[in-house]
């Protein structure tokens, strides 16, 4: 499947998801005009997966691959401003092209250094982590972590992104349960196909069927895609993506970032179905289907919270937006709508989801 985005009059951005995507990596290098090539990988992955260079590109082009931190260390000013002196060293030029291969971490990372050097270069982004694949290498937001996550970054569209659920297969399980954790925010945002392909395939998906996630990964994509299209700045449609996600920082914040974040979301995805039931009528068979796809796909809820520490959290978010706490909520499968909301229900939704996933 391919999609070809046209974020702004301006930029095209293409994403393909399909099998093999090594094979099509080299044919369109064959065929470009770059002259000079920098690959950034990430170390696992450069371990894992490309124990020689050559095999995995055999593109006759003059390139360097640059091996960088695994995970969330690569996003530091220390790695940013490394990789920029070993490409300027390689003489990578105006023309030349970035390719980034790895999680969601080397992603935002290797946004940002295309995005800056030499005041933007092209990227293709090769995305080896299901929450890579399914979100960090979809819309364009880069970033590394300064005092905190995320802080210095920049939007910025790859050229090309290119999505292969085989890298998958060497995902350790909590990264791979981690990943799933952002896929289901889409089951209730895309609505349709998704919570079919999840209800009638959930023992592939865990199996990691690759057929299976190719269509997930597929179906997802689009889903993201289609949002970040309308608004790429997120100023409103994209608000949508964030679904569970307000419970879900809190819930990382309050664990002091030892619950992971696409657990943190799926919990989140419980709550914040609660609310949508409670102000918005979204049906409690849907709460029920979400909290049990939930349960079967055994995510590891093995933490503990104050019920009144989540919601000061949440109620802190609300003052540092002025004083409104608005939520992007299913009405149904499917269908959005955003809404300002009241301590009192998400008091009430955490008690609720609290006493569901205790006792289930
Ligand atoms: N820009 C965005 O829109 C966006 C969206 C979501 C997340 N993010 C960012 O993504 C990051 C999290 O991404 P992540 O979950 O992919 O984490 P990650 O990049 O840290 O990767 C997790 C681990 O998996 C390893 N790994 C990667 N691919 C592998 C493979 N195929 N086989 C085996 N091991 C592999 C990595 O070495 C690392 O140890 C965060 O920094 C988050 O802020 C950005």
């Amino acid at each position: 499947m391919e999609f070809n985005i046209n974020y702004t009059k301006h930029i095209n951005s293409k994403i393909i998801v399909e099998r093999d995507c090594r094979k099509l990596l080299k044919s369109l290098l064959k065929e470009s005009n770059y002259y000079k090539i920098s690959v950034l990988v990430d170390k696992n992955v450069k371990d894992i997966w490309l124990n020689s260079a050559d095999d995995f590109f055999e593109i006759n082009k003059d390139y360097q691959l640059i091996e960088v931190k695994e995970g969330e260390a690569a996003k530091s000013l220390e790695c940013y401003s490394k990789i920029i002196k070993e490409l300027l060293d390689f003489g990578l030029e105006r023309d030349s092209l970035l390719i980034a291969i790895g999680g969601g971490a080397l992603c935002d990372l290797a946004g940002f250094v295309a995005s800056t050097f030499m005041r933007g270069i092209d990227l293709f982004l090769i995305p080896t982590t299901l929450i890579a694949q399914a979100d960090a290498a979809i819309g364009g937001k880069n970033g590394i972590n300064f005092v905190s996550k995320n802080i210095i970054g920049t939007f910025y569209l790859p050229k090309l992104v290119l999505i292969d659920p085989i890298f998958l297969e060497t995902l350790s399980d909590i990264e791979f349960i981690n990943g799933l954790g952002e896929v289901l925010k889409y089951l209730v945002i895309e609505g349709k196909e998704l919570p079919i392909l999840f209800k009638e395939n959930l023992d592939r998906i865990k199996t990691r069927n690759n057929d299976v996630l190719l269509k997930v990964l597929q179906l997802s994509v689009k889903t993201k895609a289609n949002l970040v299209e309308e608004d790429l700045e997120e100023k409103n449609k994209r608000m949508i993506l964030n679904f569970g996600h307000t419970i879900g920082h809190a819930i990382e914040a309050v664990s002091n970032y030892n619950v992971k974040h696409g657990i943190a979301v799926a919990y989140g995805l419980i709550v914040e179905s609660f609310i949508a039931n409670r102000i918005l009528n979204f049906p409690i068979e849907d709460v029920s289907f979400i909290m049990n796809l939930i349960h079967r796909l055994n995510f590891d809820f093995n933490f503990d919270y104050e019920v009144n520490e989540l919601l000061n959290y949440v109620m802190l978010d609300k003052k540092r937006r002025k004083g409104n706490l608005l939520m992007a909520l299913p009405r149904k499968m499917g269908e959005f709508v955003i809404e300002e909301i009241d301590e009192d229900v998400i008091k009430v939704a955490i008690d609720e989801a609290k006493r569901v996933v205790l006792n289930a």
